[in-house]
């Protein structure tokens, strides 16, 4: 569509759309040769006509106690129930059943952050002994029973997946808190899910500090309470054990050292329990969300076997493989494909604790090289801080991927070209995978070796999965079309989410309400999953994603998505990062801001400010031309990498940025603000008060609901 278009024509889901279209990049034939999806009969077998039966190819990869009867239940939409009447156990599947053939091989291989301290290769075996033990300490020290909710606050050492196995081996639900929140944020999970134990280290490494972790376990407790939740016991894993690395004192009767209490169940053995195909296996809390948090609940059976057969065909794990996901399990990503999919398929999976350009910029291919990773994983964040901090570090060290993954937010074509040619070294096939928290697994991406790829594009719906583009007035958007629209899915599939822990109203109003065609009907067909992000079609069939439909620009009626604005900025050479918000103008209703961050060695000047303007001009046009380009040296972000848009947003336009408790790096916000709002002010762009619906609309910009 024409920027230049009637805006009256402009239907509300449709974003003005300008991405040329890339080149296909074909998958390297030693690719091809070894792939666990190489045939492409596959493509036949999970068509729709063969749905939903064509996901006992997934449950089959699983050893089930007993063997489910029916595939998937419609009769209580949108709850749907997969593999029903079987019966089955996670941490079995990820550790027990590997004993016969693959015992002495490794698991987990965990890489501590400071480079003197011992990388550490975890065996099935050893595995197999932690995980016992850790599950007999819950069960006889803790109490804990099957059904019950834990919340584990740990950061990334093999504790994590070893607490997470115990409590899944006792048919226990955890739910990780990411490492990086803050106690507070901790505390409202653990009230929101009605946890009686918490699980947390004393510290961890981070940037060489070791930090001290265990004072949010105080902070989260009293945060809970706030809320009506008592906890009865706080669980301390130490980072070096027998040494405290906390100053926050242990309370009596409340908190322990697990390392202390291990001991006494040296070698006991836990039998799995054997657990309905939907029981619930964990929670997972959205990020982003205002008022109440969102726990994402995800089944036994069918999250589990959604993840093991992904892991198989998209990640293209052998058992065989070193693999690699540069991801926190504090986020769906690793549980899905640091956790249960690897270990469910019996490979080895690394594990990194620290910050990937700690100490330098070629740490992350260092432990490639010394490990012999061949299939690497990480988010467009974490490749463009690598490209940004070091672009030719790969280039000095000897690793080899086949496999590489991008996933969590869309590629700037720019940065996914040097993620492919110097990351992977123009040896690696890459996939884009579209998914969500929600989902358990990938929904959209390409085949590694049967589906070409596109720079930005993730691909086409993964096996099984039929997404739909709809728009306002819930007609379809044909590919090829250029129009953008809401991305949706048609069908549900084994890994969707099973409810919001707690809300199911609200479960059904966010994710099917806007498409149900008959909230009275059992057939799946009337009931399309509503996923929130702006999607386009290209007449092959690859999507693009947009991101959220509600980080939409609307400049004098067109409606600009932030990420090809953000494509646009990052075509300038210079320029590392780049975030794109409204300012409120009395002309245009909404004016573009662009904020960027440079590559080192380059300074701010006016000229990369006139590059960056340029740029948009000619990548989308005119009216996009940005009112002011700010160059800082970060931008605010999560601690997953999300550049947080509404703490600029609020800068750029006077108004509150929010909470930034859960920011990776606070700081950054008043250096920003300092910065932008001395030169608005001396500029003359005074600003005005903005109206209540204006505040409101700035305040929830790139906010993910
Ligand atoms: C949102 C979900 C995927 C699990 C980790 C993030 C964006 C995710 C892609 C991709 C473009 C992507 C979407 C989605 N997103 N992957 N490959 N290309 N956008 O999970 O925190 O729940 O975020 O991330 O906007 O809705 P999440």
């Amino acid at each position: 569509m024409a920027v230049e278009e009637d805006s009256a024509q402009v239907s509300e889901a449709q974003i003005a759309v300008h991405w040329r279209e890339e080149e296909y990049i074909q998958p390297p034939a030693h690719f091809i040769g070894q792939a666990n999806a190489a045939d492409p009969a596959i493509l036949e077998r999970f068509k729709e006509e063969h749905f939903p039966e064509c996901f006992k190819e997934y449950a089959d990869l699983l050893s089930w106690d007993s063997y489910w009867h029916t595939t998937l239940d419609t009769s209580n939409p949108p709850f749907w129930k997969w593999f029903v009447g079987g019966k089955l156990n996670a941490c079995y599947n990820c550790v027990d059943r590997h004993l016969p053939t693959r015992r002495n091989k490794a698991a987990i291989i965990w890489v501590p952050e400071p480079e003197d301290q011992e990388t550490r290769a975890i065996t099935y075996q050893e595995l197999y002994r932690q995980v016992n033990e850790m599950a007999a300490l819950l069960r006889d020290f803790a109490g804990v029973k099957t059904g019950d909710r834990v919340t584990l606050h740990l950061p990334m050492t093999p504790e994590l997946p070893v607490t997470m196995l115990a409590l899944a081996r006792l048919g226990v639900i955890h739910s990780e808190v990411f490492g990086g929140f803050s106690g507070a944020a901790c505390g409202e999970r653990i009230a929101d899910s009605s946890s009686r134990i918490l699980i947390t280290m004393d510290g961890y490494y981070r940037n060489g500090e070791l930090g001290d972790h265990k004072v949010k376990a105080d902070q989260a407790l009293d945060r809970a309470r706030q809320e009506g939740q008592e906890v009865d016991k706080v669980l301390v894993w130490r980072r070096h054990p027998g040494q405290y690395a906390s100053k926050s004192p242990m309370v009596e009767g409340r908190d322990f050292f697990i390392d202390e209490l291990l001991p006494r169940y040296r070698g006991a053995v836990v039998e799995p329990v054997s657990m309905p195909a939907e029981a619930p296996l964990f929670l997972m809390y959205t990020s982003g969300t205002t008022g109440r948090p969102k726990g994402a609940q995800h089944s036994t059976g069918g999250y589990l076997a959604y993840v093991t057969g992904t892991s198989k065909y998209y990640q293209d794990i052998h058992p065989e493989d070193t693999y690699w996901c540069l991801a926190d399990i504090g986020w769906i990503t690793g549980h899905s494909y640091i956790v249960y999919g690897p270990l469910a398929l019996g490979a080895t999976s690394v594990m990194y604790e620290g910050v990937p350009t700690y100490p330098d910029p070629g740490r992350a291919w260092r432990i490639a090289e010394r490990l012999g990773v061949n299939i690497f994983h990480t988010a467009p964040t974490t490749i463009r801080m690598l490209r940004k901090v070091g672009p030719d570090e790969p280039r000095k060290y000897n690793y080899h991927f086949k496999h590489m993954t991008t996933v969590g937010e869309p590629i700037e074509p720019e940065v996914w070209r040097w993620y492919h040619e110097v990351v992977g070294k123009g040896e690696a096939v890459i996939v884009d995978t579209w998914w969500q928290t929600e989902n358990g697994g990938f929904l959209g991406s390409t085949l590694p070796a049967l589906q070409a790829m596109k720079p930005g594009s993730c691909g086409p719906g993964v096996l099984g999965v039929y997404p739909v583009i709809y728009d306002e007035n819930r007609e379809v958007v044909a590919a090829g079309s250029g129009r953008a629209g809401n991305m949706c899915i048609r069908n549900p599939w084994p890994g969707i989410f099973q409810t919001i822990w707690g809300q199911p109203d609200r479960f059904v109003q966010i994710y099917y309400q806007k498409y149900c065609r008959n909230r009275e009907s059992t057939d799946w067909r009337d009931w399309p999953y509503f996923s929130g992000d702006g999607a386009v079609q290209a007449a092959d069939g690859y999507f693009r994603i947009l991101g959220r439909v509600d980080d939409v620009i609307n400049v004098a009626g067109h409606r600009l998505g932030t990420k090809e604005l953000e494509s646009a900025t990052i075509t300038v050479p210079e320029v590392a990062e780049a975030a794109a918000v409204p300012v409120v103008d009395e002309l245009r209703g909404r004016a573009v801001e662009i904020y960027v961050s440079l590559k080192p060695g380059i300074a701010a000047s006016k000229e990369v400010e006139e590059k960056v303007s340029m740029a948009i001009e000619t990548e989308i046009g005119k009216i996009a031309r940005p009112k002011n380009v700010w160059i800082v040296q970060d931008m605010p972000k999560t601690r997953s990498g999300k550049i947080m848009r509404r703490v600029i947003a609020g800068i750029s336009n006077f108004t509150d940025v929010g909470d930034t408790t859960t920011l990776a790096n606070p700081e950054i916000v008043d250096e920003i603000r300092h910065h932008v709002q001395s030169q608005k002010m001396s500029s003359g762009e005074a600003p005005r008060e903005l109206s209540a619906e204006e505040a409101e609309e700035i305040k929830a910009f790139g906010q993910v609901e």
